[in-house]
């Protein structure tokens, strides 16, 4: 088949759909995030990249924190809407029904709804053309107990992650291996005769 050649774009799929807090408990905001990533396993540190005319850059730039929330199926709409409306004249708390709660490390809230979510403190920030980056360490994890097995194994396949591709979100499906799967020796099923 005959590719195409285009110029170049932000076409990198799928991306997650996040929701990042920042502010304070008392007064929190979220904005929706598909420009995040791990950039470092130790220390371990992400980035988002923000435009400066959002309400959350300028808090974000000032605290020098943020939290990043998984987002789930369920709440893809909310998910949008946070990416639609502005923290400059709405509460998105109240619009979306969610909670926020302490996080452990940082002022910024988490959001009690998300499964996981990332608390972040930023080491540095560019301003790269149309997004500033902020990169930063992840200080702490909160993970909901309810996905937590009795071995201690965080099970995100039960929480029914969503991502972001091409301006559609979708859901997550099946699971199709895990890390290193391809090279593993299967195990001797061992029945007894
Ligand atoms: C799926 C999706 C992904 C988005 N990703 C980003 C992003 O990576 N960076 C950004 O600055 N804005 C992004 N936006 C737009 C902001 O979330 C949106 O402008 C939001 O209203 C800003 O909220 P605030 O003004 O309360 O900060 C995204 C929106 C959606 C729907």
């Amino acid at each position: 088949m005959p590719k195409q050649f285009w110029k170049g774009s932000t076409l990198l799929a799928p991306v997650p759909a996040a929701l990042v807090t920042c502010g304070t408990l008392e007064e929190p905001n979220v904005l929706t995030i598909g420009w995040t990533g791990i950039v470092c396993t130790r220390p371990p540190m992400t980035y988002i990249s923000v435009r400066p005319e959002r309400y959350s850059h300028d808090i974000i730039k000032n605290s020098g924190e943020f939290v990043i929330n998984l987002t789930t199926s369920s709440m893809c709409r909310e998910t949008d809407l946070c990416g639609v409306k502005s923290g400059k004249d709405t509460d998105k708390f109240a619009l979306c029904g969610f909670h926020a709660v302490p996080a452990k490390n940082v002022s910024a809230p988490l959001i009690e709804e998300c499964p996981v979510s990332l608390e972040c403190r930023v080491t540095e920030s560019k301003l790269l053309g149309s997004h500033t980056m902020f990169l930063a360490e992840i200080v702490g994890i909160a993970a909901d107990e309810k996905y937590i097995d009795s071995k201690g194994k965080l099970n995100l396949q039960q929480c029914g992650l969503m991502a972001y591709a091409h301006g559609e979100y979708f859901a997550l499906g099946r699971k199709l291996g895990d890390f290193g799967y391809s090279v593993r020796k299967k195990k001797k099923n061992h029945k007894k005769q």
